[in-house]
């Protein structure tokens, strides 16, 4: 389903349509509100129209000798009712009703349209009148014509509903002995939301759902653009995001991909705040597709919960994502119970272990799988999908993440040893308050000795090295032709805290600067490849600057933004978190080409024909990641085990800038001003200063705390 025509034909008329999908009800209601403004009466027609699937996304987009023969309607007291295999094995059908009499309706796709034309012109819409016609076969459509006689300056509201319905199994049919649908459970539902007031009430429960929503962190800062993602639009993508992951769109349309179990382990950092207990449960679903050595499978089916076996496992990185994930959960809310919730491995019953034993593993996945310099081998990826070092595929068409030609046991990632020792400091955090202080000490131990490996064989001069392949070459150095830079290793080091304290973060982030900025974002690394390189795998299949071969992934730009805030550069991270900002971007539109207020996945590189063009929007890892690196780093409102901290890295142009976030439940309203040009915070909490920049919970239980912060 969802394909509109909405027509008005004359002068004067004006037509507005509001779609929504209301809360808990598998529906769609759009209201269509038509005005006369001229000074005589008009007639008008009005025409609405979908497109019916036959149910099965792959499918339908194949077996057409099949498909069209199998279509089947009812059209009863002017309601369409889509029920292609109802006789069979299915007990759910689809229907689209209207609130006005009709003047005609369609359900056969040939017959709406017409020979030769296309939805943007349907035969029967330029002629003025339906066909009544019913489908056998072929493609059914659901059309509803509806003629209006509206007076002068009058204004009508129509209401159509799209909706899917599931009968029980024993009361498919009526009178049951028949092979029509039993309306009786629809019927009560289709009356009250043609009700116009039903429609206006249920749009109104979404607003105030939305506004309770995104009520969580408003902001008021000095730039439009920043206000208008914070408070709305990079908010919604979160919960885009979160409840798609990667899995069906536009931009994928088949069904085979799932959810990513690395992709929706971040997705999770820019949605816990707005429906924790979905999270809660979000986290214990990939948990217990976790495997027992602690690897993932890379995705998961949403419907069935289990791990995608397609695509399988191995890619490297996918573990400590879980443990990034449970610690924003548990930074949010304080819920420390989740750890003690039990979960299978594989979904296999019988082996259920608190989530806190899946963390664990998690960690040990790394230290089980170092190679020759003590990094962490990079399986068949790590964040980055199509850096594939034990591929070796010349065969076209072979699955790049699933091809595998080499043991494996020499390719390394400096990418995973950075994410290891971000996750592993942050399990150590969790594991000393959940009473695991003998582990916390382990965790430390790993981690410390990570960062010095890295420090010793994961870094090129200048910057970190992104990986070593399978000859023990090096990836991202000075000593390669291309791809001498690459951003991952870079910003997720720095992010987390490597080489603050020795210059190599300063050095590596003014390196990102020279050889990765451009107007149009950070590009993912440079030289971009120019060739295909047998031993790189998918990155190089691309052409240079698209994609993962040195386009501007926006995934990873926020890394480099926390990245420089860690650094205390409130300017460079602020000038990064504009260059990709949708709605900054919205004067260059004939440029970037995308909707202004959605993030891309992508955004040309300096080396495409197509420089700053975006493409993929709305499912990417960026809505997550941007939301982060803006809240929680640039404007500094963080969640903490212990409480809120407020620790902003902004331009130093700011005078400052206010906001809301409700947190545990407390409302806290937050003044930042700027007396100085640093970082140094000086807290007041309801008009006593605090020591240090974390503000707990009230322990007197106030719902409200009010708090001033000087920057100097
Ligand atoms: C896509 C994938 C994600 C991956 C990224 C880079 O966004 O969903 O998992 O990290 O590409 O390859
Ligand atoms: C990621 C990458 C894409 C690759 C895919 C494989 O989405 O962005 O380039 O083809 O992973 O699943």
């Amino acid at each position: 389903m969802g394909y509109t025509t909405i027509g008005s034909k004359f002068a004067g008329i004006e037509a507005h349509t509001r779609y929504f999908v209301p809360l808990d009800e598998n529906l769609e209601i759009w209201q269509l509100t038509v005005s006369n403004r001229r000074a005589k009466p008009a007639r008008i027609s009005v025409f609405a129209s979908v497109e019916f699937c036959l149910w099965d996304a792959q499918d339908d987009a194949t077996n057409f000798q099949r498909n069209y023969n199998i279509g089947e309607v009812e059209v009863v007291d002017g309601v369409i009712y889509h029920k292609t295999e109802y006789r069979e094995r299915r007990n759910h059908f689809a229907f689209f009703a209207c609130s006005e009499p009709k003047a005609g309706f369609d359900t056969a796709r040939d017959a709406f349209l017409g020979p030769y034309r296309g939805w943007d012109n349907p035969a029967t819409v330029a002629a003025g009148q339906l066909t009544n016609s019913i489908a056998h076969g072929w493609a059914p459509i659901g059309a509803h014509q509806v003629n209006l006689d509206l007076a002068a300056g009058e204004t009508r509201q129509i209401v159509f509903v799209l909706g899917y319905q599931e009968n029980p199994v024993d009361r498919k049919f009526d009178p049951p002995d028949s092979q029509t649908i039993n309306k009786k459970t629809v019927k009560p539902v289709i009356a009250k939301y043609l009700d116009a007031k039903e429609a206006d009430a249920a749009f109104d429960r979404l607003r105030a759902h939305w506004d309770k929503l995104l009520g969580i962190f408003q902001v008021d800062t000095p730039d439009a653009h920043t206000n208008r993602m914070v408070n709305i639009w990079n908010a919604y993508q979160c919960m885009a995001t979160f409840n798609m992951s990667r899995s069906a769109s536009s931009f994928e349309s088949g069904i085979g991909r799932g959810l990513g179990f690395r992709d929706s382990n971040q997705d999770l950092l820019g949605f816990v705040h707005m429906v924790p207990a979905r999270a809660r449960e979000r986290i214990l679903d990939l948990a217990s597709t976790q495997l027992e050595s602690g690897g993932a499978y890379h995705q998961y089916q949403p419907l069935t919960k289990r791990g995608n076996n397609d695509i399988g496992s191995g890619f490297n990185d996918d573990p400590h994502w879980l443990i990034l994930g449970v610690a924003a959960y548990l930074k949010e809310t304080g819920d420390w119970s989740i750890l003690d919730e039990l979960a299978p491995y594989d979904n296999k019953p019988g082996t259920e272990e608190p989530l806190y034993e899946h963390l664990h593993r998690s960690f040990r996945y790394t230290l089980e799988r170092l190679g020759p310099h003590g990094l962490p081998l990079i399986g068949r990826a790590d964040w980055n999908d199509c850096l594939n070092l034990n591929c070796f595929s010349s065969t076209p068409g072979n699955s790049f993440q699933t091809t595998t030609n080499r043991d494996g046991k020499v390719a390394e990632s400096v990418f995973i040893a950075g994410l290891f020792v971000h996750a592993s400091r942050e399990l150590a955090a969790i594991a000393g308050r959940h009473g695991h202080s003998g582990d916390a000490t382990c965790f430390l131990t790993a981690a410390d000795r990570m960062e010095q490996t890295i420090k010793t064989h994961g870094w090129d001069g200048e910057w970190f090295l992104r990986a070593y392949d399978s000859f023990g070459e090096k990836i991202g150095s000075k000593e390669r032709e291309e791809g001498k830079i690459f951003i991952e290793s870079n910003g997720f080091c720095v992010l987390a805290g490597i080489g603050l304290d020795d210059g190599r973060a300063a050095k590596a982030l003014a390196a990102v600067r020279e050889h990765l900025a451009t107007k149009h974002g950070l590009v993912l690394h440079q030289p971009a490849y120019t060739r295909y390189y047998l031993h790189l795998g998918e990155i190089s299949s691309y052409p240079p600057g698209y994609k993962e071969n040195a386009g501007v992934f926006c995934h990873v730009n926020p890394w480099v933004m926390i990245g420089e805030t860690r650094l205390g550069h409130g300017d460079e991270a602020y000038d990064y978190y504009l260059r990709i900002n949708p709605s900054a971007r919205e004067e260059i539109s004939e440029v970037h080409r995308c909707e202004p207020y959605v993030y891309a996945q992508m955004i040309a590189g300096k080396d495409a024909p197509t420089f700053g063009e975006a493409k993929n929007s709305w499912l990417t890892g960026t809505a997550a990641w941007n939301y982060c690196a803006i809240a929680q780093w640039i404007l500094g409102v963080r969640p903490t085990y212990d409480g809120l901290e407020i620790a902003p890295v902004i331009p130093t142009g700011w005078p400052g800038f206010t906001a809301t976030r409700i947190f545990r439940g407390v409302a806290y309203k937050i003044a930042i001003e700027r007396k100085g040009a640093g970082n140094r915070v000086a807290l007041t909490v309801d008009g006593a200063p605090i020591e240090g920049n974390i503000v707990p919970p009230p322990a007197d239980g106030r719902k409200e705390v009010s708090i001033s912060a000087v920057l100097s």
